[in-house]
């Protein structure tokens, strides 16, 4: 294998950037040319009306100073185009075109998907998880999770202590689409009082319960962590109606949310006041804490190696603290199991 090239696609992710300088690194180390590949797989399909919009060598000295920068300097995007079979071959001819003879990809389970569909064409591809949602279940950690725990926890602690001050329970909104784990982790870190994930079903009224225990045992402070995807595990509410008959505005249809929830549980447990807070895109455009940096700078090593070595159609994870790969198909089959006991730990009180 000669040229090499590399990729970030889906949702940008801290570390991204330091799993560029690494792969850039170690291709200038075996002696491969690297090419960075725009916008994720969209750079593939020929679409942009100049080949310098889609392509770029990669030299050492170019990425050397994004390292430690967060954002993805190759920009990212998520490519419906990918699964038409017509596009695929698009980005076939280019990598032929360009006489790119490998990949690594920088994403989550969707880039994961082309990526095999692009090892079936014949182009070796190795990838690297690369999303802060920690929703692959066969790696221990995927880069940007660790530092999406680490800005939730700085928010959640910042808002206890104005909740503290003003007695005021709060809700603190994180992201990770359908998995729980980065409120998990936030919940457990801050000492939060009441946590809501996707993976367990809930109700309004258990929650209500939960802080009017919280309230009754003088603790006015109160924190509720919620995952971003837990609307879809919660039991029918109307809000709309219970929003209207308590003098609250709400438009018919909108659908349910951290505010609106706020509202709801002021009602229900009498209160004056109750505040949310959404983490929102802090998480993913934060700068890459230590350990994400460390694991993109060797999984950036092994991603080339493999490929240098003729490896393919592998996965880079981490597996009891050690960095290691499997087949993608292989580890996209992996159920992932999340960790109830300590949901219930955190709601235990
Ligand atoms: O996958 C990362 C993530 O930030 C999820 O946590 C979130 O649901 C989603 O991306 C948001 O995606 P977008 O920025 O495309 O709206």
């Amino acid at each position: 294998m000669r040229k090499i090239g590399v990729l970030t696609s889906g949702g940008d992710a801290p570390g991204m950037n330091a799993a560029v300088m690494s792969i850039a690194k170690s291709a200038t180390m075996y002696g491969m040319p690297l090419v960075g590949i725009k916008r994720g797989y969209n750079g593939l399909l020929r679409k942009s009306t100049s080949v310098y919009d889609d392509l770029q060598e990669l030299y050492l000295d170019t990425v050397l100073d994004i390292a430690d920068q967060p954002g993805t300097y190759l920009r990212t995007a998520r490519c419906t185009e990918f699964l038409d079979p017509k596009w695929r071959e698009v980005a076939v001819q280019t990598l032929h075109n360009m006489e790119i003879d490998g990949l690594v990809i920088i994403g989550g389970d969707g880039s994961f998907q082309g990526a095999m569909r692009l090892c079936e064409l014949g182009i070796p591809c190795v990838c690297i998880p690369g999303t802060i949602d920690n929703d692959l279940a066969y790696t221990e950690m995927t880069l940007g999770y660790e530092t999406a725990v680490n800005v939730c926890t700085d928010a959640v602690r910042a808002v206890r202590a104005t909740s503290r001050s003003h007695d005021r329970p709060h809700i603190v909104e994180c992201m990770g689409r359908h998995c729980g784990d980065i409120a998990l982790k936030t919940a457990c870190a801050t000492g939060s009082e009441i946590l809501i994930v996707p993976e367990m079903r809930w109700s309004i009224e258990q929650i209500a319960t939960r802080l009017n225990k919280q309230l009754f045992k003088g603790n006015t402070r109160t924190t509720i962590v919620l995952a971003e995807g837990c609307w879809d595990s919660m039991e029918p509410f109307d809000h709309y109606k219970f929003l209207k008959d308590h003098g609250e505005t709400c438009y018919e249809g909108e659908p349910i949310s951290s505010e609106r929830l706020a509202s709801i549980l002021k009602h229900m447990c009498g209160m004056v006041e109750m505040r949310h807070t959404v983490v929102g895109y802090t998480q993913r455009g934060a700068l890459p804490c230590a350990k994400d940096s460390g694991f993109a700078f060797e999984a950036g090593n092994l991603a080339v190696r493999l490929l240098r070595d003729g490896v393919s159609n592998q996965v880079i994870g981490v597996k009891q603290g050690q960095v290691f790969y499997m087949p993608i198909q292989d580890a996209l089959r992996v159920e992932k199991h999340f960790r109830r006991d300590l949901y219930e730990l955190v709601n235990s009180l």
